[in-house]
């Protein structure tokens, strides 16, 4: 009974503690990954390939989620996924990104500065030998997930939504899990049978069709900048 009681006790916070530690639940991580990676150049393309670890095949979505599984291993990229404003609602690099500890750089918008810039030195011969690339994309992809989340920059009083109670039709949910998968989860069945391939298939339509005009935009990055994680936000 004992036994039964300490494994249930360790599933329920299990689940509890999903919602706080998930990104896009991992339906929405690896519709991100298929469609980004079915847009890279040439070169990114085979990069990528290089880089992804044996089990992935060539397939990087099959590991997006990865970031979210190593943080408990890598405490310090806790911090990473997300960003806090001081409830407000407006947003500045310079005072919001940065850890419980203060410690600046340690948010979302950080983390893809530093790991693109890590990446650029991917045949450069220079500092790869310093950081493992290969964690540097499974991070970075993961993370452009993120930052497209709405209340992943959020008030950090209510934890960007993980303390606020709302019902998603008959169920409980807190309104960061309603963001993460639900929406998701509920379009994925009511419209695609439940198949994110078709998911996927319908949002590479839209890329290619309706939104083309847009993709430009998208893909601009000004003034010389390695990344702009701040348009995103
Ligand atoms: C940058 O990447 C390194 C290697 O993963 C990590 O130790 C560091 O915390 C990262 N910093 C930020 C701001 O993401
Ligand atoms: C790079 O990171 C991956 C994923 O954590 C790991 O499997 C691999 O062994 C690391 N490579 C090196 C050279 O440390
Ligand atoms: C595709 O675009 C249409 C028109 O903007 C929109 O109604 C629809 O929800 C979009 N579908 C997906 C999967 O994004
Ligand atoms: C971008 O960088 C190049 C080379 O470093 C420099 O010549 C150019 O003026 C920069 N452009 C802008 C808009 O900062
Ligand atoms: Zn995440």
């Amino acid at each position: 009974m004992g036994y039964w009681c300490t494994n249930l006790l360790t599933i329920v916070s299990i689940l509890l503690l999903f919602p706080v530690i998930n990104g896009w639940g991992i339906d929405g991580h690896l519709t991100v990954c298929r469609i980004a990676q079915s847009r890279l150049s040439k070169a990114a393309a085979d990069a990528v390939k290089q880089l992804l670890p044996e089990y992935a095949g060539n397939d990087l979505g099959s590991v997006c989620s990865w970031a979210d599984k190593v943080r408990f291993r890598y405490q310090w990229s806790a911090p990473l996924h997300f960003i806090n404003t001081p409830d407000v609602c407006n947003y500045k690099y310079t005072r919001d990104c940065e850890d419980d500890n203060g410690e600046k750089g340690k948010c979302v918008a950080g983390a893809i500065n530093n790991y693109t810039t890590q990446l650029l030195t991917y045949n450069s011969g220079s500092s790869q030998a310093d950081n493992n690339l290969t964690e540097a994309l499974l991070f970075l992809s993961h993370f452009m997930g993120d930052i497209h989340q709405p209340l992943h920059v959020g008030f950090a009083s209510d934890k960007g939504g993980n303390t606020i109670d709302v019902h998603w039709y008959r169920r409980k949910e807190v309104l960061h899990h309603i963001w993460d998968a639900d929406i998701i989860e509920t379009a994925e069945e009511r419209l695609y049978n439940s198949n994110v391939d078709d998911l996927i298939d319908a949002v590479q339509k839209n890329i290619t069709n309706d939104w083309a005009d847009l993709i430009p935009r998208w893909e601009t990055c000004s003034l010389n900048k390695t990344a702009c994680p701040d348009m995103y936000v």
